[in-house]
C-alpha cells in the first residue's frame, strides 16, 4: 500500500518520530514525506504527526485532518507532547486530536511520547514561587529532556509495523 508521512514539528521532536516511520517503512511506496500538504492525500495510508498544543494538535496538524475526506484514507497518529507519564494523559490529547477526523475515516493506530520542551520554558517555572505544582512542573520538564529517546522510537516503529 502507499503512503505519505506528514508531521509539523516546531522543534523537531515529532520530526524524529516521522524519521523513524520513514526508516521503518518500504521506501518505494512512499509518495509524501514532509509538513502537512495535499500532496499527501494521494496515498491511501496517511502518517500524521503533530505537536501537542494547549492539550490538544498543533493547528497546521488539527487542519490538515480537517482535509481527509471518504473512505479512501486510513491515518495512523503520531504525536509529542512535554507532559507524560501517563497514558491517560496521552488517550485524552488523542481523542481531541481525532474531532479533526471525518468519522468514515479509520484510524489504524496511534502513538504518543513525551518531547523535550525549550529552557526558556524552565526558566519560567523557575520564576514560580515554591510550591508543590512548581516542583512537579520542573520534575516533568526534566523527565522530558531525553524525548524522544531510542526507546520511543522503537515502540513508535514497533507501533506502526504490527
Ligand atoms: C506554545 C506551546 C504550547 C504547548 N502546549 C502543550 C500542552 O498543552 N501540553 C503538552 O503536553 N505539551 C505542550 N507543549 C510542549 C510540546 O508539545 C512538546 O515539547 C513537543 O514535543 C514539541 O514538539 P516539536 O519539537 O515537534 O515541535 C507546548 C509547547 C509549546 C511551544
Amino acid at each position: 500500500m502507499n503512503y505519505a508521512i506528514v508531521y509539523s514539528s516546531r522543534t523537531g521532536n515529532t520530526a524524529m518520530l516521522a524519521q523513524a516511520i520513514r526508516e521503518t517503512l518500504p521506501q518505494e511506496n512512499c509518495l509524501y514525506f514532509g509538513e502537512p500538504d495535499s500532496r499527501a492525500l494521494d496515498a491511501e495510508m496517511i502518517y500524521v504527526g503533530f505537536w501537542t498544543d494547549k492539550g490538544t494538535c498543533d493547528e497546521q496538524s488539527a487542519r490538515f485532518l480537517q482535509t481527509l475526506t471518504g473512505s479512501r484514507h486510513q491515518v495512523f497518529l503520531f504525536g509529542t507532547a512535554g507532559f507524560g507519564g501517563s497514558p491517560s494523559y496521552f488517550n485524552q490529547i488523542l481523542k481531541r486530536v481525532q474531532e479533526n477526523i471525518n468519522p468514515e475515516i479509520q484510524v489504524t493506530g496511534t502513538y504518543m511520547c513525551q518531547g523535550k520542551m525549550p529552557q526558556t520554558v524552565r526558566s519560567r517555572y523557575e520564576t514560580m514561587p515554591e510550591s508543590p505544582r512548581r516542583t512537579a512542573m520542573l520534575e516533568n520538564f526534566d523527565l522530558a529532556s531525553c524525548h524522544p529517546d531510542s526507546l520511543d522510537l522503537m515502540q513508535l516503529k514497533a507501533a506502526v509495523t504490527k
